[in-house]
């Protein structure tokens, strides 16, 4: 436990793909000459680029693989958001040098947030490195590395404020055939103080809803069955005909606004038996809206990721989050009151904020109980340079404390867990199968709507398939049951 509380953070209660934080290209064999092997770090966002970065260079001649020894091009796609994320790059970029010092050919790349942060600094602090592209560069990486053939080292960290990759069909990487993320949105504008995202990912902007209702059919037709619309604060989706395409509308004299609530809508509507997910919601933005167009489809599942980072109203306001406590806990009525409560809801908690007293601690644990959270990820608070915090405020409580409360967090959500979990057995649920149990292969593994994963003997069942599935028993972690 002590040493996933240093590297991670914590998840409690899900079992699943997000707890991962590395994921590797896969195999992709269409005869190209290059191979490209990619790992990714930190949130789906990334996960979600390195699709991105595999479909511009698979133009290029790039297949990717799964086997770092065989690729020509290395790509780490990284993440800011704590100190520990960045430290475990610089171990990696190490490992691979002893690689490169037997492949001197082999050319190293950076993306992603640290890319973003760091800078030509990157090229300095880590001599192994050819190539810096930040998250909005990933159109320029074929001239980056046209510059790094010829010799030199290639940079590009300009941040667009249009830039969303909408025209970009993704490669999926690591899929399972089932579940696939469509990015909606890009960057934030919220400037929470501990936060370093702002910084890496720049200005907040929306995709087209067009592009997404595309991806999303496209997606249905080759056998998808699951989307999850992914934007660091998806209820501030906006798009209007007027902000992005001023010529055509005065030919047309019409305004066409789509909010997130609207999107959710279009997206539900590609096919009744594909569901949509979305993460992550924001306390000060998610509207009643987006609840009542949950409630009106099946298809939307009945899960919101809210994450609330402390309990307590001044350190939120320290913070910068735009939200107290009693509205957060309001907010948590209204899902309760139009969705019920076998909405899943899962949070972010950040221990020991500057300044953050005991009693103020204690104030997180007595909201998640107040909650009834299904599950958390949970974190110690890491002081970003550059951010509101590191500028105003002392990182001041220490390290010892911060790992106390987070241990405190951490043992509340556990119990919780079990107790959300020990509710739905008993009960019958619809689930989607992902796929083969890691425990057994004779055993076949899924959500049910709340995002619970569920495990069952496998029968004649395969991956793709909705089952309803009677629960018998449960961990904090998963429901088992049978197919009924
Ligand atoms: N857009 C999302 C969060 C994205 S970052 C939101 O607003 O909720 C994911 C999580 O990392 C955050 O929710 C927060 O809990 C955690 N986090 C961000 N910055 C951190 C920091 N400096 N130290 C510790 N945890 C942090
Ligand atoms: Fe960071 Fe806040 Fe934006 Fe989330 S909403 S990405 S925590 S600044
Ligand atoms: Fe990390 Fe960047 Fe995502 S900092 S959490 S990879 S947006």
């Amino acid at each position: 436990m002590e040493n996933l509380i240093e590297d991670i953070g914590v998840l409690a209660g899900l079992e699943g793909e997000a707890c991962e934080t590395v994921k590797v290209s896969a195999n992709q064999n269409t005869g190209k000459t290059r191979k490209l092997y990619i790992e990714s770090y930190g949130c789906q966002m990334n996960f979600s680029d390195s699709e991105i970065v595999a479909s511009i260079l698979q133009k290029e001649g790039f297949d990717t693989t799964s086997n770092v020894d065989e690729a020509d091009l290395v790509f780490l796609n990284t993440c800011s958001i704590r100190e520990k994320a960045e430290q475990t790059v610089r171990n990696r970029l190490t490992q691979i040098n002893g690689i490169k010092k037997k492949k001197p050919e082999m050319m190293v790349g950076v993306l992603g947030c640290m890319a973003e942060r760091l800078k030509t600094k990157l090229l300095e602090e880590e001599k192994i490195v050819d190539l810096v592209a930040g998250p909005d560069a990933y159109r320029d990486l074929p001239k980056l590395i046209a510059q790094v053939d010829e010799g030199s080292k290639a940079v590009n960290t300009f941040l667009s404020r249009e830039e969303t990759y909408a025209d970009v069909t993704p490669v999926r990487l690591n899929s399972n055939g089932v579940t696939a993320f469509i990015s909606i949105m890009r960057g934030c504008d919220n400037m929470c103080s501990f936060c370093v995202v702002p910084f890496t990912r720049g200005r907040e902007r929306s995709r087209d809803p067009q592009s997404i209702v595309a991806e999303a059919k496209d997606l249905f037709a080759k056998g998808y069955r699951e989307v999850t619309l992914l934007g660091q604060n998806v209820d501030s989706y906006k798009w209007s005909e007027e902000e992005n395409n001023k010529a055509r509308l005065e030919k047309i004299n019409q305004v066409e606004v789509v909010n997130f609530a609207n999107l959710l809508e279009r997206v539900a509507l590609v096919h009744p038996d594909l569901r949509v997910r979305f993460s992550t919601s924001h306390p000060k933005d998610i509207t009643d809206e987006v609840l009542y167009t949950m409630a009106k489809y099946e298809n939307i599942c009945k899960y919101i990721h809210l994450p609330v980072q402390s309990g307590n109203s001044r350190v939120l306001e320290l913070m910068n989050r735009g939200y107290s406590r009693e509205w957060y806990l309001q907010r948590v009525e209204k899902i309760r009151e139009i969705l019920g409560n076998e909405c899943g809801i899962s949070s972010d908690m950040i221990a020991g904020f500057c300044t953050e007293t005991e009693e103020e601690h204690k104030e997180t644990v007595s909201l998640m109980e107040a909650v009834q959270y299904d599950f958390s990820y949970m974190f110690f608070y890491s002081e970003r340079p550059g951010t509101l915090a590191a500028k105003k405020f002392a990182d001041d409580i220490p390290l010892d404390i911060k790992k106390k409360r987070l241990e405190e967090i951490i043992q509340k959500q556990s119990e919780l867990s079990l107790k959300r979990n020990q509710l739905d057995v008993g009960k019958v649920h619809k689930v989607l199968i992902e796929g083969t149990s890691r425990r057994s292969d004779q055993q076949l593994q899924g959500r049910n709507s709340a995002n619970k994963v569920v495990i069952f003997p496998k029968g004649n069942k395969t991956k793709g398939e909705y089952v309803n599935v009677l629960v018998e028993s449960c961990t904090g972690a998963t429901l088992m049951g049978r197919v009924v």
